[in-house]
């Protein structure tokens, strides 16, 4: 007989998978939180570049000052789902928050600013498998394996849904004046310039910060893959302490080390078919299977 295939352990609110653990009502409550002029959002799909984004964001605000150890970075810039309206209503404006909700469910203000990060699909699977693996406790996978996540991820069945959906939502208003679009990948082949150009977008006294390069040069070195592989616990301190890193390997290409043939053509395929006509793929232009096939 056919094993059945193992899959994580969710839970869900308004149709949307979450992880297990997440309270369900401050999930509701995120969905109806109100944003407020000053309010700046980091928005993701899971395992975009959330974290590294969390932590520049928080370093510019505070003047190139590292996150100590003994905070943790989803109470500083907190996770709107995960907390709820209220926690983050009760923050000092201006207020950094993450979310991972798609465009249409994003609490929407004009005065409000959103830095999207979107990272290719192949090295977004492969982290966010290491991601539920590793979460013990909320998803019940350790043993689970990359080829039974892939089927998930491809057919949306996981946290916060499709991940071309969630893409496609926010990429549609990229260029909205108070939306920056980016990439993970622009962001590894140029941080200095990201950097640069989040603080440029989050308005004129950021701007001036980096041009202190004192600041800018901090922020570069502990927003690197090489510091903030230190003290992990500044970021997720509920990580299986057995289970591989939260910042695990910050590369752009470890797909290669973990699809087989069928898995490439068949999201290729379902990149392909998904996006047809909009030049997504010109966001990667140095991914292989994209570059093949369009
Ligand atoms: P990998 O699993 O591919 O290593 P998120 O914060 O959205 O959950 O994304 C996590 C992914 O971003 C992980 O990818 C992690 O290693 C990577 N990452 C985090 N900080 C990084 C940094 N400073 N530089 C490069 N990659 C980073």
């Amino acid at each position: 007989m056919k094993q059945q295939r193992r899959k994580p352990n969710y839970g869900i609110c308004r149709g949307f998978l979450i992880p297990m653990g997440f309270p369900v009502a401050c999930f509701e409550s995120g969905l109806n939180y109100t944003p407020q002029s000053g309010d700046n959002f980091i928005v993701t799909y899971p395992k975009c570049g959330t974290t590294w984004a969390q932590h520049i964001v928080w370093m510019l605000q505070n003047d190139g000052q590292a996150l100590p150890l003994g905070k943790n970075i989803n109470l500083e810039v907190p996770h709107l789902e995960e907390v709820g309206a209220e926690f983050v209503a009760a923050i000092p404006s201006p207020r950094f928050i993450k979310t991972h909700l798609p465009y249409s469910f994003t609490p929407y203000s004009p005065d409000a600013k959103y830095i999207y990060i979107a990272r290719n699909p192949f090295d977004c699977v492969v982290s966010f498998y290491y991601h539920t693996q590793g979460f013990v406790k909320h998803y019940d996978f350790a043993d689970g394996t990359f080829d039974e996540f892939f089927e998930l991820f491809i057919e949306g069945e996981v946290d916060w849904g499709d991940y071309f959906d969630h893409l496609l939502s926010w990429y549609e208003h990229r260029h909205q004046p108070n939306i920056l679009f980016t990439t993970y990948e622009a962001m590894k082949k140029d941080p200095k310039q990201q950097i640069i150009e989040m603080a440029k977008f989050l308005g004129n006294s950021y701007l001036e910060k980096v041009k202190n390069l004192e600041i800018l040069h901090s922020i570069l070195e502990h927003t690197s893959f090489t510091k903030m592989s230190q003290e992990q616990s500044r970021w997720s301190s509920l990580r299986s302490p057995e289970m591989t890193p939260f910042i695990r390997k910050g590369e752009i290409g470890d797909w290669q080390n973990h699809f087989s043939q069928n898995q490439v053509a068949r999201l290729t395929d379902k990149f392909r078919k998904k996006t047809a006509g909009i030049g997504i793929e010109n966001l990667w232009p140095e991914l292989i299977p994209i570059s093949m096939h369009f």
